[in-house]
């Protein structure tokens, strides 16, 4: 509990962010200062005029109604004699255009700020200085600022600090809690590859990747000097700078300067670009006045990818791009548009991939307790967590509540993702048992879909794999998942046991042998649910080729299809899928330049159209998942069920002959686990690492391998 208050200022601001001041002396000697924060909207703390920590955007986004972190930085070295200590406040996700969908969530709320320090004396004594009404206030000169939106900032402007705190109606702390997530920090800093002059006359700055952060502008200007700066992911197909994907997010970024040398860089909003038009700069821009700055949480690279094919290399690389430029925070579904939500589908499509990639332990700890609040009494799961609205609770997009627990537990063997989110898995299962109209399947619910699915009716999201075959798959394998879960906890689990079984007889007896599009063979060839997947897999592949050799899958197949190939026996398909060039592919988007995943397999057509503006993200995680595949499948790294967090792994990989060399390498609690093949003489050789005691299963033989290094070629073992 903190002795300090909630303060908002005096005076309604409008647009304009609030600053929050307060001047102390320190006359003895100091052992530690301490610096508790907190916001109801996004802050920056100032002391002495050096930023307080390297949290952007703090204090993060929760479900603000019941959750908001508190951040503490140790700020000892900081302290001088008098001090100065601000607070910038924006509007952030707590209070900003976040949600165009809705107004209602704004109602009775106000940013407010939450601040204590806590200053401990050589001699023992303890001084606390809390916001409360002896803080002054000003209008900053960030004039406007917002997530969606973005800022204008007026250098010139003089602070005055005239104004007084005001302790905030809403004066209570049961929603603090203590930081739980990673902090979002800025990872990078990326200098122009290009400054472009484009055929419409517009002076383009290309950074060569698509991120998400801000530019930090660096210029000698006079005072009252404007900077206007407008952000694009592609270009057209003319080479002209397009936004309009960007909706109705204006995303400004505004700068008026003093006079002399100035550098500046946002703090409390983020954009999502690639290319910056300079609209309006004192000078003939050049690559100095002007560099990227990544922000995303901060989370350390677990996984690497290489291989002798460089579009590969290159998909494995926007993978990474995607989940970093989403992983603000929240999982999101894209960085740029008037979205930027916690898409609940595009998060489990992608977490097998994203745990590869990077130790995400901390981040979905703290996205799945959102998740577990914001979970409905009735069980449902909202579509977005943070919930700014709760949606239509769709299959494959509340299964996030089973799926990505279950997931982590299986990469990092931490049970308590399942003990923590036992019971809100069981109640999604349960909600769905309470509205379906047909024991045993799920029916009668409003589903996405395969969302973006390609051959679709004119018009529309949703392809043609039926609603309720996908409802009813993901019941099945919600409930498969309590029960696995239910059996790592101990806990009795034969209500859901026999509601599986129930689930998997209903979906054959009305499903099997009439599977009309490629992910109504995928799931249930995933989730086992077909007495004859031989008959399955077969029928899929001949429908893939019927398709003209084509993935024809959306948000819910996707994730799957390469696996149920594979699984099948049929994965020299899979690889084919995986290294086509045409649309639609993992690969187009690479030939086209892409530097992240695309939303559509055809955000930019082959003719040179863009996918209409309407929904077209350029920065969209959710078919990134084929990188699962790429580590389980072509480097055959697999968690074991028994033994999992990879303190047993199994190695299953497959190879092809249309790559040279292929090598995934995967740091985890037990060490570094490496696995790489390459053709040598007509003959394919496998190299494994292990730090644990293993099994292999290579080119259709077992093997148990004790932890080391094991060369494999000629079907046998030779190191
Ligand atoms: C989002 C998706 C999301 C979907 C729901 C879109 O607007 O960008 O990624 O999953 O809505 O179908």
């Amino acid at each position: 509990m903190l002795k300090a208050s909630w303060v908002e200022p005096e005076n309604n601001m409008g647009d304009v962010c609030p600053l929050f001041r307060k001047k102390f002396h320190i006359n003895k000697s100091i052992s530690s200062a301490l610096l508790r924060v907190s916001a109801r909207g996004v802050y920056e703390a100032v002391l002495n005029g050096r930023r307080v920590g390297c949290f952007v955007l703090a204090p993060g986004w929760t479900a603000y109604e019941r959750r908001i972190q508190l951040q503490e930085y140790d700020i000892t070295s900081l302290i001088e004699e008098d001090n100065t200590l601000t607070l910038l406040l924006a509007k952030g996700w707590y209070m900003g255009s976040i949600d165009t969908y809705t107004e209602d969530r704004l109602k009775g709320r106000s940013c407010a700020v939450i601040a204590e320090l806590t200053l401990t004396y050589a001699d023992g004594s303890v001084d606390i200085i809390g916001t409360d009404n002896t803080w002054q206030t000003s209008q900053s000169g960030l004039r406007f600022c917002d997530i969606y939106h973005g800022m204008i900032f007026d250098a010139s402007f003089e602070a005055d600090f005239c104004g007084n705190a005001v302790v905030s109606v809403n004066n209570g702390q049961d929603t603090l809690i203590p930081q739980q997530g990673p902090e979002i920090i800025e990872n990078e800093r990326l200098r122009p590859v290009e400054i472009l002059h484009t055929p419409a006359g517009e002076t383009v700055v290309d950074f060569g990747q698509n991120i998400t952060g801000y530019p930090e502008i660096s210029v000698t200007a006079e005072l009252g000097d404007r900077i206007k700066l407008s952000f694009a992911e592609v270009l057209d197909s003319n080479g002209n700078f397009y936004n309009a994907n960007y909706r109705t997010a204006k995303c400004l970024y505004e700068y008026i300067c003093r006079d002399g040398q100035q550098i500046y860089r946002p703090s409390l909003t983020f954009y999502g670009f690639r290319y910056v038009r300079i609209d309006e700069f004192p000078v003939d821009i050049r690559p100095e006045n002007i560099i990227a700055v990544v922000v995303h949480s901060e989370l350390r690279q677990t996984g690497r990818i290489t291989t002798s094919d460089p579009l590969l290399n290159k998909l494995f690389q926007n993978i990474l791009w995607g989940q970093k430029g989403n992983y603000l925070d929240i999982p999101s579904d894209c960085p740029q548009r008037d979205e930027r939500l916690g898409w609940t589908g595009d998060a489990q499509a992608f977490i097998r991939t994203a745990c590869y990639n990077y130790d995400v332990r901390r981040f979905f700890t703290k996205w799945l307790s959102d998740m577990r609040v914001e979970q409905l009494k009735s069980g449902a799961i909202p579509d977005v967590i943070p919930a700014v609205f709760t949606g239509i609770h769709s299959p494959a997009w509340g299964d996030a509540v089973t799926i990505c627990p279950w997931q982590l537990y299986m990469t990092y063997g931490d049970r308590s993702f399942l003990s923590f989110m036992f019971d809100s898995m069981k109640k999604w299962v349960d909600y769905i048992t309470s509205v379906t109209k047909d024991k045993g399947l799920w029916t009668g619910g409003k589903t996405y879909g395969d969302w973006l699915e390609l051959k679709a009716p004119k018009g529309h999201r949703k392809g043609y794999t039926r609603d309720e075959l996908i409802a009813t798959a993901f019941y099945a394998y919600s409930s498969e998942l309590v029960c696995k879960a239910g059996r790592v906890l101990g806990i009795d689990i034969s209500k859901y046991e026999e509601l599986h079984s129930e689930i998997v007889a209903r979906f054959k007896a009305v499903f099997e042998d009439d599977f009309r599009t490629q992910t109504e063979h995928i799931l249930p060839l995933y989730f086992g649910l077909t007495d004859r997947p031989d008959r399955v897999a077969e029928s899929l592949v001949a429908m893939i080729h019927a398709d003209g050799d084509k993935l024809q899958t959306g948000f819910v197949g996707t994730p799957y299809l390469l696996h149920v190939l594979s699984n099948n026996g049929y994965s020299e398909i899979a690889y084919e899928l995986l290294l086509r060039k045409d649309f639609p592919s993992w690969l187009y988007p690479v030939t086209k330049g892409a530097t992240t995943m695309w939303e559509h397999w055809d955000g930019l057509k082959p003719n040179g159209e863009m996918w209409s503006a309407e929904m077209n993200s350029f920065n969209h995680y959710a078919y990134g998942a084929v990188g699962d595949w790429m580590y389980g499948v072509c480097a055959g790294i697999n968690p074991v069920e028994q033994a999992p967090g990879f303190a047993r792994v199994h190695f299953a990989p497959i190879s092809t002959e249309r790559i040279d060399f292929f090598r995934a390498e995967l740091d985890t609690d037990h060490g570094k686990i490496c696995s790489e093949w390459h053709h040598e003489n007509g003959v394919t050789v496998y190299e494994i690492t292990t730090p644990v005691p293993s099994t292999a299963l290579i080119e259709g033989k077992n093997y148990e391998l004790r932890a080391g290094v094991h060369r494999f070629e000629n079907n046998k073992k030779v190191v």
